[in-house]
């Protein structure tokens, strides 16, 4: 890490000292070396890919000179880049360091429910758990951070989230060498008070807390040096509430290569990409030698969103700045398309199902541990209709599976949503038709989250539980609690 740190330039203190909203993102020096996470491919013990994540306090400095009190995995803040490839067992030794009860969640990953790391899956203080599956889905982006219900705004704010890398084989014609062309970017807004340290504000906005500050990989105001023509930069929206639309200052053009779940169909071409709280987006930029060029989140163009503080409040702001060489090493073309992307094929007629959100409740309930909302059948085929009533965004993430975007109030999504997708934004008084394949495991006992990603909203109770359960088995086992056909 550069020790010519970003200087954090007056208008943060000033901004902070009177009532000033939210929104007001202070100008920071752009200059401190953009840290990558280290990556960590684990140790294979008896045939298993084992990782061991520790989830513990510390403290990190977002001001330079300012400690703050943090939380990480294996660290002071983040946690480090887990990579398996498909066909893979894994078995991942969570610890838990911290004071509170936390729980270890793999957000997009398909695996058993109880092997998910849910609300239900606490892990007290000093005690661990090894969660155990086999990798079973195409390359992607996926991540990894804590679910404790009612807590987990705070656990993630604090630092608590790392990337978990899918591979399927090598990827041929983009960049893949980790930390070189090929980089995590794990970006959060951060609500930082004059003395540097984390704040919250959940009240302050109907989204939740927004943040005053942009994090990349928990450094504000980071550089990272390009050494070869083409960089892939893997994004994470890991906020609480803020949603991004990044793109370049210039308004070059990118290529978008993967959504939440894996490869887009062929590389899309795009000069901004929306990503809500929890998405991730793949994009493969070009540099010239010599010349520097920042990610930028832009004010969005679109007509219907609430509040506008969430989308930066009109205003633009950048997020790390890619420094290109003075000679650049050849990148290899992308490739003109990727892959085909079938509907998801399920084993049975589609179930429909209707969900409306609206303030904290989905169908107006709020999430109750002891409540299934519903039982689906092992790899059953799904269709849900979301409508969001609320006068603001909220959006939407399923455990277990990843899922296709039908048809947003009967039009054709965006193209860089048509791909796999974990989480979608819900825009007001919209509507978003997907289509699932349900989870393969039956297991009554264990039931998967869906709910709004926004963690002010989540941790308020905008979250139901459903569970799979197959039907000829079910007979003689136990049936879950309340559950409806
Ligand atoms: Cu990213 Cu239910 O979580
Ligand atoms: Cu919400």
């Amino acid at each position: 890490r550069a020790s010519t740190a970003a200087v954090f330039l007056a208008p943060l203190a000033s901004s902070l000292a009177g009532c000033a909203a939210s929104e007001d993102v202070p100008s920071v020096a752009f200059g401190a070396r953009l840290p990558i996470p280290p990556l960590d491919a684990g140790t294979v013990e008896n045939g298993v890919r084992t990782f061991r994540l520790a989830a513990q306090p510390g403290t990190h400095e977002f001001v330079p000179g300012k400690p703050a009190e943090s939380m990480g995995y294996n660290g002071a803040y983040l946690g480090p880049t887990l990579r398996a490839s498909r066909g893979e067992k894994v078995r991942v030794l969570a610890e838990n360091r911290l004071p509170d009860a936390t729980t270890l969640h793999f957000h997009g990953m398909m695996l058993p429910a109880a092997q998910d790391g849910g609300p239900h899956a606490m892990i007290g203080p000093g005690a661990s758990t090894s969660p155990e599956w086999t990798v079973d889905q195409p390359a992607a982006t996926l991540w990894y951070h804590p679910h404790p219900h009612g807590n987990t705004e705070k656990q993630v704010s604090y630092g608590l989230a790392g990337l978990f890398f899918v591979d399927e084989g090598p990827q041929a014609g983009l960049p893949q060498d980790y930390g070189v062309d090929d980089i995590p970017l794990v970006v959060q807004d951060r609500r930082l008070d004059a003395n540097g340290k984390l704040t919250f504000d959940p009240s302050g906005n109907s989204l939740g807390t927004l943040g005053n500050s942009i994090a990349a990989n928990g450094t504000l105001g980071a550089v990272l040096p390009v050494t070869t023509q083409r960089v892939r930069l893997r994004i994470l929206n890991a906020s609480a509430g803020r949603w991004f639309t990044f793109g370049f200052a210039d308004r070059r053009k990118f290529h978008m290569v993967a959504s939440d779940g894996g490869l887009l169909a062929a590389p899309l071409a795009l000069d901004a990409v929306q990503l809500s709280p929890a998405e991730r987006a793949e994009i493969v930029v070009e540099l010239k030698a010599g010349e520097s060029v920042m990610l930028r989140s832009f004010a969005p163009d679109l007509g219907r969103v609430n509040p506008p503080e969430a989308f930066g409040g009109g205003k633009e702001f950048d997020v790390v700045r890619l420094d290109a060489a003075a000679s650049l090493a050849p990148s290899p073309a992308l490739p003109a398309a990727f892959t085909e992307l079938p509907a998801p094929a399920g084993t049975t007629t589609a179930v429909s199902r209707s969900f409306t959100f609206n303030g904290r409740t989905i169908n107006n309930k709020t999430m109750d541990m002891n409540r299934t909302d519903f039982t689906a059948v092992p790899g059953g085929s799904e269709v849900w209709f979301v409508d969001n009533v609320s006068a603001y965004q909220h959006n939407l993430h399923i455990h277990g599976v990843q899922f296709r975007l039908v048809d947003i109030d009967g039009k054709q999504p965006p193209p860089e949503r048509a791909g796999w997708k974990d989480t979608i934004p819900l825009l007001p008084r919209e509507q978003n038709r997907i289509a699932l394949r349900m989870p393969q495991w039956s297991d009554p006992e264990h039931p998967y989250m869906y709910h709004c990603h926004l963690l002010t909203h989540e941790d308020e109770g905008m979250m139901g539980q459903f569970t799979v359960v197959d039907p000829s088995a079910a007979g003689g086992a136990a049936t879950p609690s309340a559950h409806q056909h």
